[in-house]
């Protein structure tokens, strides 16, 4: 199986390190508008072909499937392209930067019998899958309760690079350049992580976001500042549970660490993930009486990169879909409706 990698940023490393640990997979080209940048990366993969637009990889179009790594508001434009051409998509997250444009996507992919799958990366967190497993049991009944957080700090720490001077980071606060801020951006992981943990999907939601004070008049060069940074919500799931969701690129001490915490009427289960360690832990039947929460050994599961070559070989789909990503996407929208309205809304 042919990849062409799109978008050779800093997230495209990953997908490069992960495709081509695939047995059978070969990364067939990268493309990026910014020429130094594409060919560094085919050095760095091994790379043969380097291409400066899509248009120019799809007219040589030797390759099966695009794994879609450019900033969020080119996903729309390219995906589209890709699939008029008949490529499979892999798409980085958030699918779209509107319910509108993902429901096209998915439309026009469902249409065309392609796989296509969103990189919701905490799919591949083994305790997140055995979260669910439990809550899906039973074994802590019916769900009353969630709380989800998800803590960035590059805000503060320069632990990833300057946000003051980098590209990668100043889109990401600049709604002109596409971005949801921290609710698209990792909004779109939290949301995923809560519903999928506590086995149900969202009801409804009311967020209030907030955009800090950042430079000299909120802009540097030609980025305006105005994307949210920090986020809160509450929300309901269709299985009635309510939780409290939160997210900011604020959070001093927390690289990147994701926690949901659900709480049932017979038991609890808790799971936190950060980029250097995971830990599952429950509180269930007699230990409800003591408090005693118990570590759960979990086994690997296969990564969002095998499930996506594993569809397009079967040809058949796998989740999470463009259709879950589309689902997401509305709760998005909605959120930043319900900020707008200070009132809770129906999904
Ligand atoms: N799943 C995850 O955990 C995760 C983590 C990080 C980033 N992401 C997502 O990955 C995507 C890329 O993020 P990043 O951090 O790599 O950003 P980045 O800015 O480092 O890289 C994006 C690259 O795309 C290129 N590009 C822009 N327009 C293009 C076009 N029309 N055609 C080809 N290339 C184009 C840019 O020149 C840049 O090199 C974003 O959607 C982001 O949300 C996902």
């Amino acid at each position: 199986m042919r990849i062409l990698i799109l978008g050779t940023g800093g997230m495209a490393n990953q997908h490069a390190k992960h495709f081509a640990a695939i047995e059978g997979v070969t990364l067939a080209g990268g493309v990026d508008v910014d020429p130094a940048r594409v060919e560094a990366f085919c050095t760095t993969h091994n790379i043969e072909r380097g291409f400066g637009s899509l248009d120019a990889a799809l007219a040589w179009g030797e390759f099966d499937a695009i794994a879609n790594v450019t900033p969020d508001s080119v996903h729309y434009p390219t995906t589209m392209a890709a699939l008029k051409a008949g490529k499979h998509v892999f798409c980085e997250k958030p699918l779209a930067t509107d319910h509108a444009k993902a429901m096209e996507m998915t439309e026009a992919a469902e249409a065309a019998g392609l796989v296509n799958m969103v990189n919701l990366t905490y799919r591949n967190v083994s305790q997140l899958q055995k979260m669910r497993e439990i809550v899906q049991s039973g074994a802590i009944g019916k769900v009353k309760h969630f709380e989800a957080s998800y803590l960035q700090s590059w805000l503060v720490s320069k632990a990833w690079g300057d946000w003051r001077t980098e590209s990668q980071w100043l889109w990401r606060l600049s709604k002109k350049h596409g971005s949801n801020g921290v609710l698209g951006d990792i909004g779109v992981h939290i949301l995923d992580f809560a519903a999928y943990g506590a086995g149900s999907d969202f009801s409804k939601v009311f967020c209030r976001l907030e955009t800090f004070e950042k430079a000299e008049n909120n802009r540097i060069g030609e980025y305006d500042l105005d994307a949210n940074d920090s986020f809160a919500m509450t929300a309901q799931l269709e299985n009635g549970a309510l939780g409290v969701i939160h997210a900011t690129r604020w959070a001093t001490g927390h690289f990147n660490e994701l926690r949901l915490r659900v709480y049932g009427e017979l038991g609890s289960v808790e799971v936190q993930h950060r980029h250097d360690w995971s830990k599952l832990v429950t509180c269930l039947g007699a230990d409800a009486e003591t408090g005693t929460w118990t570590d759960v050994e979990v086994d690997v599961v296969p990564t969002n990169y095998m499930r996506f070559v594993d569809a397009v070989r079967a040809g058949k789909n796998q989740e999470p879909s463009f259709r879950h990503a589309t689902n997401i996407q509305k709760v998005l929208d909605l959120a930043t409706t319900t900020d707008r309205d200070r009132m809770e809304h129906s999904v």
